[in-house]
C-alpha cells in the first residue's frame, strides 16, 4: 500500500516519505480501514518533528483521524462492521498505523460509524479536536443550562467545543482575533463572539455572563487575566493546550476566585470518558449538531506541504486525499 512513513524526528521535509509498503492485517479485536481522507491536528506535526515527541518503533505512519470503510476485521470483531464508512481515533497513538496510508488498522472501537448524510470531510475532522473538546466540556459534569466560555473558538477543537457546548443546551461565548474568525464562530453557533484583542472584551464577556462555569482553554497563560474576570467558585478553566512559555498563576487572584484549574491530555482521557465522546458526538452528528470548518485538501504526494501549512496555523482543517 502507499503510505507516508517516517522513521526520525525532523523537519517535514527531511524526515516525510510517501512509500510502497506491505499492508497490515487486522489482530484481535482490531479493524482494517481503507481510508478516504486523512485528518492533520497541531499533534501530528508536533510528534513528527520532535516537539513533543512520542515514541517511534521502527517507523511511524502519521495522523490519527480520517475517514475510511472498514474492509477486514479481526478476531472477535463482529463481520457485520465490514462495509461500515467510519471516523477513526487515536489511530497512531503508541501504533504505527496512522491514517496517512491506504489502509491502518485501529482497535474497532476507535473506527465510529459516521451516520448517513455526514460528509467524509467533517469525518476526517473530528478525532482530536471534537473528543478533546468533549473531554474539556463535560470533565466536570454536565453543562445544560451552564454559561460556557471558548477561548479560540475559530480553532479545531474550539469548534467543535462550541458546537458540543450547544448541543448540550449551554449559552457559549467564544473570543477570536478578527472579523473572518468571528464569523466562523457566529457560524458555529455561539451565542456572544468577542475580540480578545480589543479593550473592553472583559466587559462583553462579564455582561454576558458574571462568572462563567466552563472555560475551555487555547492559551492559559495570555488569557489568565481575561479568565479571571469572569471566574468565580463555580468556573472550572479547562487548558488543553501548552504555550511557549509556561505561565506564572496568580495564585491570590485564583484563590480568591476559588475557581477549579484541569488541564486535558488526549492521550490520557480515561476510556471510559473516550468511550462517552464517542457516543455523544455520534449523538451531535445524527442531530446535525456538527459542521466541519473550512478544509484545504492536499493530495498524498503533497504530504510535506501539508505539514507545513499546518504548522504555520492556517485557518481551518488540512486533509490529506487518499488514492
Ligand atoms: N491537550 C490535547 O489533547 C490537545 C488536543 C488538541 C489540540 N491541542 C493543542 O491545542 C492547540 C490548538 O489546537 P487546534 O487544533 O484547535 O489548532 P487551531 O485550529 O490552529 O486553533 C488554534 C486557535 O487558537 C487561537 N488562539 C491563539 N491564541 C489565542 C488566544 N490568546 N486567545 C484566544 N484564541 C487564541 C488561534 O487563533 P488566533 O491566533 O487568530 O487567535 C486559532 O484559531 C494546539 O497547540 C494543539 O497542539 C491539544
Amino acid at each position: 500500500m502507499k503510505a507516508v512513513r517516517y522513521e526520525q524526528y525532523g523537519p517535514a521535509a527531511e524526515v516525510l516519505r510517501v512509500e510502497d509498503i506491505a499492508k497490515p492485517a487486522p489482530g484481535p479485536g482490531e479493524v482494517q480501514v481503507r481510508m478516504t481522507l486523512s485528518g492533520i491536528n497541531p499533534t501530528d506535526w508536533k510528534s513528527r518533528s520532535g516537539a513533543t515527541p512520542r515514541p517511534i518503533d521502527g517507523f511511524q505512519i502519521p495522523h490519527h483521524d480520517g475517514t475510511g470503510i472498514i474492509d477486514a476485521v479481526g478476531e472477535g470483531v463482529d463481520d457485520g462492521r465490514i462495509g461500515q464508512r467510519v471516523w477513526t481515533w487515536l489511530a497512531a497513538a503508541s501504533r504505527p498505523w496512522g491514517t496517512a496510508a491506504q489502509w491502518t488498522i485501529v482497535p474497532s472501537r476507535q473506527a465510529v460509524v459516521l451516520p448517513d448524510g455526514v460528509s467524509d470531510e467533517l469525518g476526517a475532522c473530528l478525532g482530536v479536536p471534537a473528543m478533546t473538546a468533549h473531554r474539556c466540556l463535560v470533565a466536570d459534569g454536565p453543562v445544560v443550562g451552564k454559561n460556557v466560555l471558548v477561548a479560540g473558538g475559530a480553532g479545531a477543537v474550539g469548534h467543535f467545543a462550541i458546537e458540543l457546548a450547544k448541543f448540550f443546551g449551554a449559552r457559549v461565548a467564544t473570543t477570536v482575533s478578527g472579523p473572518e474568525k468571528a464569523e466562523l464562530a457566529r457560524q458555529a453557533g455561539a451565542d456572544l463572539v468577542v475580540n480578545y484583542r480589543q479593550p473592553g472584551a472583559a466587559d462583553e464577556l462579564r455582561a454576558f455572563a458574571p462568572t462563567m462555569d466552563r472555560i475551555v482553554e487555547v492559551a492559559l497563560g495570555a488569557n489568565l487575566a481575561l479568565d479571571l474576570a469572569v471566574s468565580g467558585p463555580s468556573t472550572y478553566i479547562v487548558d488543553y493546550a501548552a504555550e511557549p512559555d509556561d505561565p506564572v498563576l496568580p495564585v491570590r487572584q485564583c484563590m480568591g476566585a476559588n475557581l477549579t484549574l484541569r488541564f486535558v491530555l488526549i492521550y490520557g482521557i480515561p476510556a471510559q470518558a473516550a468511550d462517552q465522546a464517542v457516543t455523544d458526538i455520534s449523538a451531535a452528528l445524527a442531530a446535525g449538531a456538527l459542521t466541519e470548518l473550512p478544509v484545504t485538501r492536499f493530495p498524498l504526494d503533497q504530504i510535506m506541504a501539508a505539514h507545513e501549512a499546518v504548522e504555520a496555523g492556517i485557518l481551518g482543517k488540512v486533509l490529506i486525499e487518499i488514492p
